[in-house]
């Protein structure tokens, strides 16, 4: 009887966190601290291996987790369980864009960070939330399912106008204009993913078209 009970306890305990979460009518609200990118320090990444030199704007973890937390518990938005890097930021030059065209061309990541630290111009950058989004692939040779949920962003232009003068610099030094665009760019808050992060090289882009909820700072 204590076994059946606890079962049953079990069993409604695993009912209400399948089923907990946003219905799809629902808008996930975040709070909109989140925003005040300003209160946390800039972090720089930088080092001697291929994809450990990046710009990132650094996000505060802790208005980001609750939003992990939401869309882990909920399968229509997780589809299982996702992976979680316990930290949170948006990616503003990539690593294959250090790595492959700009540190080529002689740009340095010292003045990529001097660039964004000037002024604590990056951390201060402007931004807004377009959405949650996902992004599906099935990764080849491995023949793997790969998922990355991720906070889509809008109206992004400081963010841009880092990356426009990111470009002028890597022109100035002589790099092809064709291999670097400013514009070209999807910015978005990685929540987490099922095996690992997939990008622009796996064939998915994080933009408007990836939104699969509403989402809303505030
Ligand atoms: C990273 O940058 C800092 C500050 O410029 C420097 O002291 C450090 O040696 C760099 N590390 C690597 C691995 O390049
Ligand atoms: C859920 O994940 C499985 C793999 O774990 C995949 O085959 C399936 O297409 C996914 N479905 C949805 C609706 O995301
Ligand atoms: C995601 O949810 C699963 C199942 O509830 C849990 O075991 C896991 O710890 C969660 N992941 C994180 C990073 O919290």
């Amino acid at each position: 009887m204590r076994v059946a009970t606890s079962l049953l306890a079990t069993l409604a305990l695993v009912a209400s966190t399948v089923m907990a979460g946003p219905r799809p009518s629902d808008t996930i609200v975040i709070n909109k601290k989140v925003l005040q990118t300003s209160k946390v320090p800039f972090i720089p990444h930088n080092g001697t291996a291929l994809f450990t030199n990046w710009v990132g704007l650094n996000v505060d973890f802790k208005y980001v987790q609750p939003i992990f937390d939401l869309v882990n518990a909920t399968h229509s938005l997780s589809n299982g369980t996702l992976l979680s890097r316990g930290e949170s930021h948006v990616t503003v030059i990539l690593p294959p864009e250090y790595d492959n065209i700009l540190h080529p061309a002689g740009v340095t990541i010292d003045e990529l960070n001097a660039l964004a630290s000037h002024n604590n111009r990056l951390q201060r950058a402007k931004f807004e939330i377009e959405c949650l989004g996902r992004v599906q692939v099935v990764s080849k040779p491995d023949n793997a399912f790969q998922q990355a949920v991720q906070i889509i962003l809008k109206n992004f232009g400081d963010i841009v106008a880092y990356r426009e003068d990111v470009y002028k610099l890597f022109v100035k030094k002589g790099g092809n204009p064709a291999l670097f665009d400013p514009w070209n760019f999807t910015p978005h808050i990685t929540l987490g993913y099922k095996i690992r992060d997939i990008f622009v090289e796996d064939g998915v882009f994080k933009g408007k078209n990836a939104c699969i909820h509403k989402m809303v700072a505030k």
